[in-house]
């Protein structure tokens, strides 16, 4: 384990999980690694969680404010949460206890764009960080700090917090060296200076993280794999989807709008995206690019059969055989994916300079093409809005996309006005489900509505919605954007009244 740390004197600092989270002061705010259930620390959250349990039964509670880089995994999110440990949860979870203590209104979450977060921390937005927790794969003799699976914003923990705990992971592969790209922290306004990366390929920085190592209070020994978990084989629906998002590039190939080799591609996880990656491995496009948030199996594949020439991200997202595939061919890989810092990854100015064509997965969208990615019926947060809204405003195409109903039919992603908005009718160019694809381009509200509500509607409330739009068109104070105020949420609080959207 020693050639993992090669500085001598920090031998010092060694010590068990339980020894390091007994040095994080109560109620602080702490910058831990992690971003889609890779490179989180695996071993001092949960000595945290049990100490913040004994604290409690000892009559002392405290909490402690969790910033990441995204999702993790019950390691971290779902031991904090189980022991009611958060006051402040930033900037997205995934995790279903984190969920319900959000949901029961026992810890505060904030949903962040993820491009904001290392700016609102080093802006001093967000109050003194005094705990950067940051996996690490080992410390070089040089002091450079090798990171793992996720890059997310480790830099920016590292450089704002007071104290540094670093988990030395040695499940996590040494031949990752020379994947990552980790330019110096953005300095803030007025000092910023463009962002020299004109293509997704390209490195503008330091193979290495670094930090101040006076900084570091203790270095905990881990051998624990990342949350890998299995994806489902896509279903019927999320094919669909994949087709008519396939049809829809190749018909803008077609009319000069795209590059034959389109332009880099970002896409969210999950079954609809792996669809829409295996469809693009089998279909025409050659010699693609992907500049995106995280690397998921279908990106393996794609680059593995050549479809994809490079993939730029900022943290994996593997199933256990994509992980498996990606270690057994690291070489190869390694010439062909970079890792970069979130607020690099998720860049606004990146991303309309490059132009990604940008594909997520929403709860809902409504008739003129507000889209709603976060929450339940209104009130009940599902997972946040992730780096959609870093994307969605500045990609060259914005596409949502989501099964035309959901819980079985009871519910459609279709409804008349949605119960929360995340992304507004001027961020939004497509809507697709499996029923069909609306281009939003160029259309006014009313034309937008008619497109959405024939293209998108599942055949179980088409109808329905026809009649809403309709009679809205009548009764509308204006008729720019037609609304029944009174029944605009109407659908939602049937649901919740009855278990059905369905009148
Ligand atoms: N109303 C109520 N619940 C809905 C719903 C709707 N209109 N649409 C979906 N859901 C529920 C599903 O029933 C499912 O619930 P369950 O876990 O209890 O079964 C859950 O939301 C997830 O839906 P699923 O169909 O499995 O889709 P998914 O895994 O593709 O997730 C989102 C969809 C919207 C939750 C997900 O894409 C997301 O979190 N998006 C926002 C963040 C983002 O865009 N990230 C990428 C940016 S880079």
């Amino acid at each position: 384990m020693t050639n993992r740390i090669q500085i001598p004197a920090l031998q010092s600092k060694v010590m068990s999980a339980e020894a390091a989270a007994a040095l994080i002061p109560a109620g602080a705010t702490i910058g831990m690694s992690g971003f889609t259930g890779s490179g989180y620390p695996k071993a001092v959250p949960g000595a945290l969680a049990k100490r913040i349990e004994e604290a409690l039964a000892a009559g002392n509670p405290f909490k402690v404010n969790v910033f990441t880089g995204a999702s993790t995994a019950p390691e971290l999110d779902g031991a904090l949460a189980k022991v009611n440990g958060v006051n402040l949860r930033m900037p997205y979870q995934s995790d279903p206890d984190t969920r319900k203590r959000i949901n029961s209104g026992d810890m505060n979450y904030i949903d962040m764009h993820l491009s904001h977060m290392a700016q609102f921390t080093s802006y001093g937005f967000l109050g003194e960080m005094k705990v950067a927790m940051v996996e690490v794969a080992a410390i070089l003799e040089d002091g450079s700090l090798v990171a793992t699976t996720s890059v997310g914003n480790n830099q920016a923990w590292l450089d704002n917090a007071d104290m540094i705990i670093l988990e030395v992971n040695s499940w996590q592969s040494m031949d990752m060296i020379g994947m990552h790209d980790i330019p110096a922290s953005i300095p803030n306004p007025p000092n910023r200076q463009p962002l020299p990366l004109t293509s997704a390929g390209q490195r503008i920085g330091s193979k290495f993280m670094n930090c101040d190592l006076s900084k570091v209070v203790a270095i905990v020994e881990t051998d624990a794999c990342d949350r890998n978990s299995a994806f489902a084989a896509p279903d019927e629906a999320s094919k669909a989807i994949a087709q008519h998002i396939l049809d829809f590039f190749a018909a803008e190939v077609k009319a000069g709008r795209l590059p034959p080799n389109l332009l880099p591609l970002q896409s969210g996880v999950g079954n609809i995206a792996n669809a829409v990656l295996q469809g693009l491995n089998d279909g025409p496009f050659e010699n693609l690019a992907s500049y995106t948030e995280v690397l998921q199996d279908g990106m393996l594949a794609m680059l593995k059969s050549g479809k994809l020439a490079f993939a730029s991200a900022t943290a994996f997202s593997l199933s256990p055989d994509g992980m498996k595939e990606f270690l057994d061919n690291i070489e190869f890989y390694r010439e062909r994916i970079v890792l970069r810092p979130q607020d690099i990854s998720n860049n606004p100015e990146l991303i309309r300079r490059l132009g990604t064509l940008s594909m997520n997965g929403i709860i809902e969208a409504d008739l003129y093409g507000n889209i709603n990615s976060t929450h339940v019926m209104g009130s009940a947060i599902m997972n946040g809005i992730g780096g959609s809204g870093d994307f969605a405003r500045n990609a060259f195409l914005t596409i949502f996309m989501t099964p035309s109903t959901a819980k079985g039919g009871a519910i459609s992603s279709i409804v008349p006005m949605v119960s929360h908005v995340d992304h507004t009718e001027h961020d939004v160019m497509v809507v697709v489900t499996e029923q069909g694809l609306a281009d939003l381009r160029g259309l006014s509200p009313r034309q937008r509505a008619e497109v959405i509500i024939e293209k998108c509607a599942h055949p179980d409330f088409k109808p329905a919605l026809r009649d809403y739009y309709e009679r809205a068109l009548e009764k509308a104070n204006g008729k720019h954007t037609p609304h029944i105020l009174s029944e605009a949420l109407s659908w939602h609080t049937r649901f919740l009244e009855t278990g059905s959207m369905k009148a």
